[in-house]
C-alpha cells in the first residue's frame, strides 16, 4: 500500500456526548430524560471518558495510530450565554496536552450534534443569531486550545437533510414530551433541524466559525464534516440518484470549496429506485444499523467527490456497527484498500479516522450499537481492545506513513496550500 502520503493521519474518532458521560447541561440530556423519551435509554455516565481520557489516548497511541478526533462540548464550555467555564476549557487543554505527550495529532470538533440547553431554547440552528453565538464560543475555545492539529467546525452539517425522515418518523408519540423537556420545538435540536435552517444559519455558522478559529489559530486547518453515502441507481433511477447528490451534498461541498479540508463520513451505500424510494441494495447483507455492509463505499465517495471538487479530504468517520469483530476487521481492511485505490487515482486524502475508538452512546438507539475498536464494560468502565483494533494498527504499519507521528502537522496550510 504505497498510496498514502507522508504524514497521513491515521486515527480513531469519538464525540463528547457519546463518550464523556454526565453532559447534563446539553439539550440532548434534556431530551433523553423526557417521559416518554425518543431515546432508547439515557447517556448517563456513557464511557466516563471525561475522566478516563488519558487512558483512552494511551490506547490510541499504543495501537500505532498518530491521530485522535474528539469533540469539545459547548454546553460545558459556555453553560450560560456569554459565561465561559475556565475549568471546562482547562479540561480540554489537558486532553490536547495528553495527545501531544504521546505524539498524537488532536483533531478537534467544535459541534457534534449537541449544544447548551439555552441555545436550544433560543431556537438552535433556527435562531437568526446562531452563527454569531456559535462563532463567539469557537473564538473563546480556539483561544484556549493551543496545539490542535486540525479543527472541524460542525459535524455532519448536512445530516438533518440526509436522515431527516428517519428522525421524524420516530418522533410522533414522544414529540410532545420532548418539546416540554427541551422548552422548545424539537427543531431546535440539531438532528431535527429544518432544512432551511441548515442551509441558512448552518452554512453561515460554519463560515463564521471557520473565520473565528482561523483568527485565533492561524495555520490550523479548518473544515466541516459531512455525512456522504455512496449513491447508486437501480434501473431507470439515475436522475433520482443525481438529484439526491445535488440536494444532500452539493450545496455543502460548494460552500466548503475554500476550506482547508472537508471531513468525509461514509458508512454505506444508498441505492435510488425508479419508484422514488432509496435505501440499501436489494438482497444486500445489512449491519445492525440496517445499512448495507459496504466498505467499498468509502473509496467510491472519495472518487466521486474528487472528480468535481478539489477540496482536500479527511476521512473523519468510517466504521462498522456490529458484534462480529472479525467482520469489522475485514470491513476496515477493505475500506482502507478502497481508499488507497482512490488516492492512486488522484483523490487528495489526508487522513482516515475509524468510528469509533470506543463502543458508545449511539444517540436515539442508546448503547446497543457497537462500532468500537475497544469494548467498554458499562458496569466497571473497563476497556478491552478488540482484535479489529490490531488489524487497523497492522494496516497503518504496512502503509508506513505514521512514522512522523503528529509531529509533521499541519498538513495543510491556512490558505489551502498543500504540503507534499
Ligand atoms: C455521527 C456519529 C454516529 C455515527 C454512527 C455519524 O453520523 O457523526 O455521532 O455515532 O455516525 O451512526
Amino acid at each position: 500500500m504505497g498510496a498514502f502520503p507522508a504524514g497521513f493521519l491515521w486515527g480513531a474518532a469519538t464525540a463528547a456526548h457519546q463518550v464523556e458521560g454526565g453532559n447534563v447541561n446539553s439539550d440532548c440530556w434534556a431530551l433523553e430524560h423526557a417521559a416518554p423519551s425518543l431515546f432508547a435509554e439515557p447517556s448517563g455516565d456513557a464511557a466516563d471518558h471525561y475522566h478516563r481520557f488519558a487512558e483512552d489516548i494511551a490506547i490510541v497511541a499504543d495501537l500505532g495510530l498518530n491521530a485522535w478526533r474528539f469533540s469539545i462540548e459547548w454546553a460545558r464550555i459556555e453553560p450560560e450565554p456569554g459565561f465561559y467555564s475556565m475549568a471546562a476549557l482547562d479540561h480540554y487543554r489537558r486532553c490536547i496536552d495528553a495527545c501531544r505527550a504521546r505524539e498524537v495529532a488532536a483533531v478537534v470538533t467544535f459541534h457534534h450534534f449537541t449544544q447548551p440547553r439555552w441555545m436550544a431554547r433560543l431556537g438552535g440552528f433556527g435562531a437568526a443569531d446562531f452563527p454569531a453565538r456559535f462563532a463567539d464560543y469557537c473564538s473563546c475555545a480556539a483561544r484556549a486550545l493551543e496545539g490542535m492539529a486540525a479543527a472541524c467546525t460542525i459535524n455532519e452539517l448536512n445530516l438533518p437533510l440526509v436522515a431527516g425522515r428517519y428522525f421524524h418518523d420516530r418522533v410522533s408519540p414522544a414529540a410532545r414530551a420532548a418539546e416540554a423537556a427541551l422548552g422548545a420545538p424539537l427543531s431546535s435540536f440539531f438532528l431535527f433541524s429544518d432544512e432551511a435552517a441548515i442551509l441558512g444559519q448552518g452554512l453561515a455558522a460554519h463560515a463564521a466559525a471557520r473565520a473565528a478559529i482561523g483568527a485565533e489559530r492561524p495555520g490550523v486547518p479548518v473544515g466541516m464534516t459531512l455525512a456522504i453515502s455512496e449513491e447508486d441507481a437501480g434501473p431507470g433511477a439515475e436522475a433520482l440518484r443525481d438529484a439526491r447528490r445535488e440536494r444532500l451534498y452539493a450545496p455543502f461541498l460548494d460552500a466548503a470549496a475554500g476550506d482547508d479540508f472537508v471531513g468525509v463520513q461514509t458508512y454505506s451505500r444508498t441505492v435510488s429506485r425508479a419508484d422514488g424510494g432509496a435505501g440499501p441494495a436489494r438482497g444486500a447483507v445489512l449491519t445492525t444499523m440496517g445499512w448495507e455492509d459496504r466498505p467499498e463505499a468509502l473509496g467510491a465517495v472519495c472518487r466521486w467527490l474528487s472528480a468535481r471538487w478539489s477540496i482536500p479530504i479527511m476521512v473523519t468517520e468510517n466504521g462498522y456497527p456490529g458484534e462480529d469483530d472479525s467482520r469489522r476487521a475485514a470491513f476496515i481492511a477493505t475500506a482502507v484498500e478502497g481508499l488507497a485505490e482512490a488516492i492512486a487515482q488522484g483523490a487528495d486524502v489526508r487522513g482516515y479516522f475509524y468510528w469509533s475508538l470506543l463502543d458508545n452512546f449511539e444517540w436515539l438507539l442508546g448503547f446497543g450499537q457497537r462500532f468500537g475498536l475497544v469494548a467498554v464494560d458499562r458496569a466497571t468502565q473497563r476497556r478491552t481492545v478488540k482484535p479489529s483494533a490490531a488489524t487497523l494498527g497492522t494496516l497503518v504499519r504496512a502503509a508506513g506513513t505514521a512514522g512522523t507521528k503528529g509531529a509533521g502537522l499541519p498538513l495543510i496550510g491556512p490558505s489551502g496550500a498543500h504540503r507534499d
